[in-house]
């Protein structure tokens, strides 16, 4: 058994951020990061243009009540105005407190931390480190945690949490660099253990880790899931991979180009263009692709170009160092000369555990912030650059709620969990007459999920798509891992992960099916008008018997009434 008064679940930016400002108030405290992979390696390396913060460098006009109002906006008015101002006001600070710890943001000629424009933002407001953004942040907080002897376990996936009288103590996990299992005590949890849309498998810009396991743990608890039908298309994602290119390359002046050689975006966001905030720049490139002014290649992936060329070589090289060598090694094209192909890509995941403004959860003891959470801060659709935010705001509020409201009691309820979890993956490995292989049903998955639950939406799609997930779930029963061995076993890890997936799957296919309006990143073609009188509020999903439970939540609306979103 492990032992710790605080298990910390995922070594990205939330994770690591909040390990750190529990450690510097609390020196007394056991704390233990549990990190999937290497915490480096964590998905925020993978955000590449930048963090919101009204510094006012650039734009001297703008303001944090600026950046709130941008926010709820570009949530079409669905996020909890309170939560956000909070963030938007916390910004400055953190971002200095990053800068103090050394994180190497590139500069204006003043010496300032350079900031650029992003899309749905009033003034140039993403402070950033050339395309690598989320990359520095994250090493700056690994080098932290190192000087503050944080104890970080790799390698190792949690797979259920422990509850017992409406508390939590502790967890299980699999050290898959051993194959071991490991009861984890722990009188608080907080989960970061990041967004969800690697559901969408090779439709997605995410890292294999981004499966939902965090999230399906608690919904096993029968815990609430908030906004989980929300789901954000990047709309720049390289054709064939989904690879993120980033938003920044429009920040910097990158045009979209149909196949007639016009800049598009001037029919749908005449004012801000390329910048226009993500949903609505997804939906035009699938636009310009339905209605035939898209590019079709030899293998049948269609896509538009985002053309860098004019840009110039000195920019590109060193603000857009990443695209450039991404492009090239994943598409053979070299923006300096070539236009890059690229369509939207499953991003980011709006919804997730439904949390107060301090991460907690209804479990007392439980918590979880970043992607995994839903304040909820973004409501129908993220702007660009408030996803390092979010990690970096929420995981500090979860910090200072456990340092100061925290109550450190432990008792020992390890073992059924462990052995229930053994059990299931005794079963796993048993050889099954019709044998299914996690990755061949998560290529299925992400293929039903682009289809029917994608950009845009209509309810016979998400039906089909509902009963299509529900099969998959069925045919999951005879998932059989074939790989007998202990380390490192993938197949194994797949295969678990494949189970909360496939939950996580039907807990998003079933509220936007219920969701009968298009707003935001939900965008339903048999409903194409929002409708704030019926649904201007959060989904609530629960499970209970096995069987989730739809319900719906106020918005907490304070300042901003809704209004027409126009761009
Ligand atoms: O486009 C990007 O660089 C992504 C940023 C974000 O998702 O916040």
């Amino acid at each position: 058994m492990i032992d710790c008064d605080v298990a910390i679940v995922g070594a990205g930016g939330a994770g690591l951020f909040c390990a750190l400002e529990i450690a510097k108030r609390r020196k007394d405290l056991n704390i233990i990061v549990f990190s999937e992979v290497f915490p480096t390696r964590s998905h925020t390396g993978a955000a590449q243009g930048g963090v919101n913060a009204a510094l006012a460098n650039v734009a001297k006009d703008d303001s944090p009540e600026k950046h709130a109002y941008d926010t709820i906006k570009g949530s079409d008015f669905l996020a909890d105005q309170e939560a956000v101002f909070k963030m938007c006001s916390l910004a400055p600070k953190i971002i200095y407190e990053l800068e103090h710890m050394g994180t190497p943001f590139s500069r204006l000629e003043n010496g300032k931390i350079a900031q650029r424009p992003f899309g749905g933002a009033g003034f140039p407001r993403t402070c950033y480190s050339a395309d690598k953004t989320g990359h520095v942040i994250l090493q700056t907080l690994y080098e932290q945690c190192l000087r503050h002897n944080i104890k970080i376990i790799h390698d190792f996936l949690v797979l259920d949490l422990v509850a017992s009288e409406n508390r939590i103590y502790g967890l299980v996990g699999l050290d898959f660099s051993t194959g071991k299992l490991w009861g984890v005590r722990a009188s608080v949890v907080v989960l970061a253990t990041g967004g969800f849309a690697k559901i969408y498998w090779n439709r997605s810009s995410n890292c294999l880790g981004n499966t939902g396991d965090g999230v399906a743990m608690v919904s096993r608890l029968g815990l609430p899931l908030k906004d989980m039908e929300f789901i954000q298309f990047h709309p720049t994602g390289l054709r064939r991979s989904g690879i993120l290119v980033t938003e920044g390359a429009r920040g910097e002046g990158g045009y979209l180009i149909n196949n007639q050689g016009e800049r598009f975006m001037k029919k749908y966001a005449p004012s801000k263009m390329e910048l226009a905030p993500r949903d609505i720049v997804s939906r035009a490139i699938e636009t310009e692709i339905r209605e035939g002014r898209g590019f079709k290649d030899e293998e049948g992936f269609e896509y538009v170009y985002l053309d860098l060329r004019h840009l110039g070589k000195k920019k590109i090289l060193e603000r857009l160092a990443q695209i450039r060598e991404l492009s090239i090694d994943f598409e053979g094209v070299n923006p300096i000369k070539e236009p890059i192909p690229i369509r939207p890509t499953a991003h980011y995941t709006m919804g997730g555990i439904d949390t107060d403004i301090n991460g907690k959860t209804p479990l007392k003891g439980l918590y979880a912030i970043g992607e995994c959470a839903c304040v909820s801060v973004h409501g129908a659709n993220r702007l660009g650059g408030n996803s390092l935010l979010d990690i970096l705001v929420f995981g500090k509020l979860a910090a200072l709620d456990i340092v100061e409201n925290a109550s450190f009691e432990k008792k020992e309820f390890l073992a059924k969990a462990l052995a229930k979890v053994e059990e299931k993956i005794a079963f796993l490995f048993e050889d099954k007459k019709h044998s299914e292989n996690a990755f061949k049903l998560y290529k299925e998955l992400g293929d039903i999920l682009w289809s029917g639950v994608g950009v845009f939406r209509e309810e016979k799609g998400m039906k089909e798509a509902m009963e299509k997930i529900i099969k998959l779930k069925e045919r999951a029963k005879n998932l059989t891992v074939k790989d007998k061995s202990d380390v490192f076993n993938t197949e194994l890890l797949f295969s678990l992960k494949l189970l909360n997936s496939l939950e996580i799957a039907l807990a998003v296919v079933i509220p936007a099916i219920e969701r009968k309006e298009s707003r935001g990143s939900h965008y339903r073609l048999d409903y194409p008008k929002r409708d704030d009188k019926n649904f201007l509020k959060h989904s609530i999903i629960t499970k209970e018997n096995g069987e989730y439970k739809l319900s719906w939540k106020e918005v907490q609306i304070t300042k901003y009434k809704p209004e027409e979103r126009k761009y």
